[in-house]
């Protein structure tokens, strides 16, 4: 399988036509703001609607940092949302391999539903605090090796500084 194209997007994750756009979602999976936030409001009830029944059923505990979990993208252009939770950034201990977790573990659960593209948010650079230089090198450095079997991997930047600290690292 070659390995997947690796795309920067200046934009909206929630206008993404991709098979998977990745939520950067809290533990709650019951929405926020940032990412979570857009997609919950464009995506319609439906997605919350998965999320609750999730936490009814195989997480009932909500989802662990680093973990993925998929739901329909409701009225998203999108097939499925990957709902994945980022570590919050801390000076004193070193989460990075939450970071790649997160962006590993949505690359699995992508893979298991079929999806032939993806897109990411800049995970944990928002509300969680994560530096965006350093968030660049850990999303790109997974993606280049556990993107197997995708045809396009993409990052969709809010921000002009989001996209200039990836466009740096990729
Ligand atoms: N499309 C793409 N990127 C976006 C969008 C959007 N519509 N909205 C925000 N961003 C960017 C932010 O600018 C930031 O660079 O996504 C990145 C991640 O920021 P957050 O959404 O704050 O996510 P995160 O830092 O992982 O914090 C997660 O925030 O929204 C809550 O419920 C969420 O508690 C969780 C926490």
């Amino acid at each position: 399988m070659p390995k997947p194209k690796l795309t920067l997007v200046r934009g909206d994750l929630t206008e993404q036509d991709v098979d998977v756009v990745v939520n950067a979602a809290n533990s709650s999976l019951l929405g926020g703001g940032g990412v979570d936030g857009a997609i919950h409001r464009r995506g319609g009830p439906e997605i919350v609607a998965a999320c609750r029944d999730l936490r009814a059923t195989s997480h009932v505990d909500g989802l662990p940092t680093g973990q993925a979990v998929a739901t329909t993208a409701g009225r998203l252009p999108a097939r499925w949302v990957v709902h994945t939770v980022g570590p919050v950034h801390a000076k004193s201990e070193d989460r990075s391999g939450l970071l790649v977790s997160a962006h590993r573990e949505s690359l699995r659960v992508a893979r298991e539903l079929g999806a032939r593209t993806v897109a990411f948010p800049a995970i944990s650079t928002g509300v969680y605090r994560w530096p965006l230089a350093d968030a660049a090198r850990i999303a790109l450095g997974t993606v280049r090796t556990e993107g197997e079997g995708f045809e396009e991997i993409r990052f969709v930047l809010f921000g002009d500084d989001a996209y200039r600290a990836f466009e740096a690292e990729l």
